[in-house]
């Protein structure tokens, strides 16, 4: 089932978010003994972060974090998903650096480090092959052009069915760089999706992705259009983003 929530403002649909993330985390928890969780990059979620660093109480010790799209550069670089994940939340839990699987962008070209990827996370599930794990969750942002991780509109990435991680070349937002990205198959396979996203800038893209919503997934447009989970699919936007229709 999808569903939209309308905020207004971002700071509620940050609260919201730690709610539903914390809500995830708990089932998984109680269900299996961890929470596989996957992060998003970009400004929207940076609020959420910091919230959740702020917990208590949280048996951080059974969450692994990994990052849905990475841009290709230095970990330490401002443009890096990792380095925003790594200073609003990463660094101010009480986790090992074994719990954290970050996108091994020291690998010598974009490709390499999809493949690289790939491999760490079907080890780390134990899977093989055709075999596609499930996170728990995964977060979600969503582009002006509607993107989302790093699987932009009229990319082949979009068309991939047999990868769990591939390689891209940048779309038409910045910043300009190589991208490592989840493909549609490892997100559609989650047992929860929730994304989060904001701002007039985003209205026009919403819509279609919104139409899209309302279209079996293989008439889906954009590439936020085409996130179906197995499980739960969970919109957290903004007034100025919604429109007055929904
Ligand atoms: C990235 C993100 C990307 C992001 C959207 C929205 O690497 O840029 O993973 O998919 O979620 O671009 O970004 P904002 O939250 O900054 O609008």
């Amino acid at each position: 089932m999808d569903n939209i929530q309308v905020f207004d403002t971002t700071d509620k649909i940050a609260a919201a978010a730690l709610d539903y993330v914390l809500k995830a985390a708990d089932e998984s928890i109680a269900e299996k003994g961890v929470f596989n969780l996957a992060l998003t990059g970009g400004s929207t979620p940076r609020k959420l972060y910091e919230l959740l660093a702020q917990q208590k109480d949280i048996e951080w010790q059974k969450w692994r974090f990994f990052m849905g799209d990475e841009r290709y550069v230095p970990p330490d670089d401002e443009r890096s998903n990792q380095h925003l994940a790594q200073e609003t939340l990463l660094s101010k839990v009480p986790i090992d650096v074994s719990q954290v699987y970050a996108v091994p962008v020291d690998e010598p070209d974009v490709e390499a480090a999809a493949r690289a990827y790939e491999s760490a996370i079907s080890k780390y599930f134990g899977t093989s092959g055709s075999t596609i794990p499930s996170f728990d969750l995964i977060l979600l942002g969503m582009g002006s052009d509607t993107h989302t991780a790093s699987l932009f509109p009229g990319k082949d990435s979009l068309e991939v069915t047999d990868r769990l991680v591939v390689s891209s070349s940048p779309g038409v937002l910045p910043p300009p760089v190589d991208r490592v990205t989840f493909t549609l198959p490892l997100i559609n396979a989650t047992h929860r999706v929730l994304f989060m996203a904001a701002g007039a800038d985003k209205a026009e893209a919403f819509q279609k992705v919104h139409q899209d919503l309302h279209e079996p997934p293989e008439k889906a447009l954009t590439p936020a259009g085409m996130v179906r989970p197995d499980g739960e699919l969970h919109w957290f936007v903004d007034r100025a983003m919604a429109g007055t229709e929904l």
